[in-house]
Formats: C-alpha cells, sequence, structure tokens
C-alpha cells in the first residue's frame, strides 16, 4: 500500500509581535480577561506590505530545506488561506511564482480554520494514488486584515503567519486517514458577511464570531472527528503520542485531549505566543514541535481544526 508522507516543515511569522498590554492600550481589555478565557499572550501582525503568498514562500523554503528538496521537483501546491492576496489568481499560483517554478497544479483551499486539514486531504489523495510525486501543502494568512481593531470580542483572538509541508509518496505510514466535515447551517456564528459587487465591498469585511456558539460547536466536533479518526485506524486516545490541535483557545484544546484521555504534556500548543492563525496554526505548531525534537520520526500524531463553515476535520498520521 502506498502513503504520502511528511518529508519537511517548516514556518515563519511576521516580525512584530502584539502583546495583550499592548492591547490594553487600545481598547477596553485586559491581559487578565484574555489569557484566562483563550491562553494567549501575544501573537504576531504581517508588516503592511507582507501579503499572504509573502508568508508562504518562507515557510515554503523552510520546509522545503528540511526535506532537502528543489522546488523544481514539486508537482502540485496546495495554499489554505482566508486571506488570499487578491481575489484571484490564487495564492498557490502566486506562490509557484515566487518560488521561481512553472506548470505544476495550484490551488487555494477555502475551510478557514480547518484550511490546512482540508489541504492536506486533498493533497494526500494525489500523492498517495501516485497522480503526484511531491506535493508542498501550505497554511498561510494575515487574518489580522480582517479584524476590526475596536471590536474586544474578536481583535485579541487572532494573529498572522504561515506553516507548510512537504509530502512524498512511501511505502511506509505516513499519512493513514483524513477525515472532513462540514455543516453550511452553522455559517451564522463565524463568518465575513462582505462581499465584492460592482468593484466595492458590500456588508462588512470584518470577522464576525458568536463566541460562546463557537466554543460550544468546537467541542463537540472535535471530539467527534478525533474519535472517528482514531476508530478508522482502530486506535485509542493514549495510543496517540501528539495531538497538534488548531490554536483557537487552550480551553478548547484541553477539553480536546482530556475527553481522548490525553495527558497534556503531549499536547502541542503555540496559541499562548502566536494566538490563532486560523488556517496557519495547524502547520506552525507541527513545525515547533518537529524543530525542537518534541515530534520524532515513527511518532503517532493527530492533527484537527474546526472553523467557519462551520468546518471540522482531522488528519492521523505517522510522522
Ligand atoms: O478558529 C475558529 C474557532 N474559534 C474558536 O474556537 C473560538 C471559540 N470561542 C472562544 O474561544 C470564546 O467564546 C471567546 C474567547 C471568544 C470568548 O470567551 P467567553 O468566555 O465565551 O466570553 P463571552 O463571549 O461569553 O463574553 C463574556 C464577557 C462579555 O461581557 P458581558 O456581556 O458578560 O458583560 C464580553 O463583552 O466578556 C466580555 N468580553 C471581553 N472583556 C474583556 C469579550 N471580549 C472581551 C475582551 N476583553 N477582549
Amino acid at each position: 500500500m502506498a502513503y504520502s508522507r511528511i518529508v519537511g516543515t517548516g514556518s515563519y511569522l511576521p516580525a512584530q509581535a502584539l502583546s495583550n498590554q499592548e492591547l490594553e492600550s487600545r481598547i477596553d481589555t485586559s491581559d487578565e480577561w484574555i489569557f484566562s478565557r483563550t491562553g494567549i499572550r501575544s501573537r504576531h501582525v504581517a508588516a503592511p506590505d507582507e501579503k499572504t503568498s509573502d508568508l508562504a514562500l518562507n515557510a515554503a523554503r523552510q520546509a522545503l530545506d528540511a526535506a532537502g528538496i528543489e522546488a523544481s521537483e514539486i508537482d502540485l501546491i496546495v495554499v489554505a488561506t482566508t486571506t488570499p492576496d487578491m481575489m484571484f489568481p490564487s495564492t498557490a499560483a502566486l506562490l509557484q511564482h515566487k518560488l521561481g517554478i512553472k506548470g505544476c497544479a495550484a490551488l487555494d483551499v477555502q475551510a478557514v480554520c480547518t484550511g490546512f486539514v482540508y489541504a492536506l486531504a486533498i493533497a494526500d489523495k494525489f500523492v498517495s494514488s501516485g497522480q503526484c510525486k511531491c506535493a508542498l501543502v501550505v497554511g498561510a494568512e494575515v487574518f489580522s486584515r480582517l479584524l476590526d481593531w475596536s471590536d474586544r470580542r474578536t481583535c485579541v483572538l487572532f494573529g498572522d503567519g504561515a506553516g507548510a509541508v512537504v509530502l512524498k509518496r512511501s511505502d511506509t505510514p505516513g499519512i493513514l486517514s483524513t477525515h472532513l466535515h462540514a455543516d453550511g447551517s452553522q455559517s451564522g456564528i463565524l463568518n465575513v458577511p462582505g462581499s465584492v459587487h460592482n468593484g466595492e465591498i458590500h456588508g462588512r469585511a470584518f470577522v464576525y464570531m458568536d463566541g460562546p456558539a463557537v466554543f460550544k460547536f468546537a467541542v463537540k466536533v472535535l471530539d467527534e472527528v478525533c474519535r472517528e479518526a482514531l476508530d478508522a485506524n482502530g486506535l485509542k486516545g493514549s495510543d496517540l503520542d501528539w495531538l497538534v490541535p488548531h490554536q483557537a483557545n487552550i480551553r478548547i484544546i484541553q477539553a480536546t485531549a482530556d475527553k481522548l484521555g490525553l495527558p497534556r504534556e503531549r499536547i502541542v500548543t503555540t496559541v499562548e505566543r502566536q494566538g490563532n492563525t486560523s488556517a496557519a496554526s495547524v502547520p506552525l505548531a507541527l513545525d515547533a514541535a518537529v524543530r525542537d525534537g518534541r515530534i520524532q520520526r515513527g511518532h503517532k500524531v493527530m492533527l484537527e481544526a474546526v472553523g467557519g463553515g462551520m468546518t471540522w476535520g482531522a488528519a492521523l498520521l505517522v510522522f
């Protein structure tokens, strides 16, 4: 049986960090409120001239270096983003050009915070089926540009960044299974309702979130989808070496780990210093734990995420 396997990871965070203390001086909030409710202390914000494709390029180059692979070997690029450089062409096509290559397939995936898990699932199908030999999968966001910086309910939560992996075909596992879901009837609890019409933005182009409703939804579906992934592979939560969750809220992350019976030391968290970077959060966390040596070859790793749509998903893999 053929698998796709992660052969390199990379990430990038913009230089500017924005702390809770700095937010305290701008809006009616406090470090105590933000940290106790979410686990966030600071987040990174892209420079005005930095685009999603720039963040993606930095993460992609690191992942290619880690894999020891030339950009010319890539035959599929999938970028998960909610904040593309342009309406079109895709950020994946722009990234391809920045990598100095042409000809390979390039597409964007829009599943908001679940985007990277969706993108990985798509790339896995192409690589494990033999249709592609080497895929670059990126989650990249400049979510700060979708925020109303006077709305304390949302602006304290998000940050910018990018994470990437390179996938290659392998006879040994590999990505074991991926599990994707969506429920469009829940689109009202988390969205950016603006749209473009006659060259103008109509409606609000800022994030709206019913926090408590999203929280409840997230805790339920993340538990369900992690169980689905474990069941599909005949595994128990305690068989996992690492949980690499979407980094929205430390309380959601810990609730999911607790329900799986996974000790807290086996959760990878970056939420404290990065906030919620939407589609970038899972590959950023994965890269952090690979680079500091926590995630080793042969470890069983669960990736999971939930986001606007609502969408949710999980990927179970052997690193
Ligand atoms: O990435 C996609 C997935 N996203 C998520 O998973 C996010 C899920 N939701 C959450 O993480 C939490 O719901 C939040 C962190 C967003 C909010 O926490 P909460 O405990 O659900 O608070 P709340 O929305 O119920 O608000 C409680 C109070 C309100 O005041 P009143 O109405 O009780 O007087 C808010 O106005 O906290 C107030 N509040 C704030 N106070 C200080 C809301 N935001 C802030 C703030 N600083 N930044």
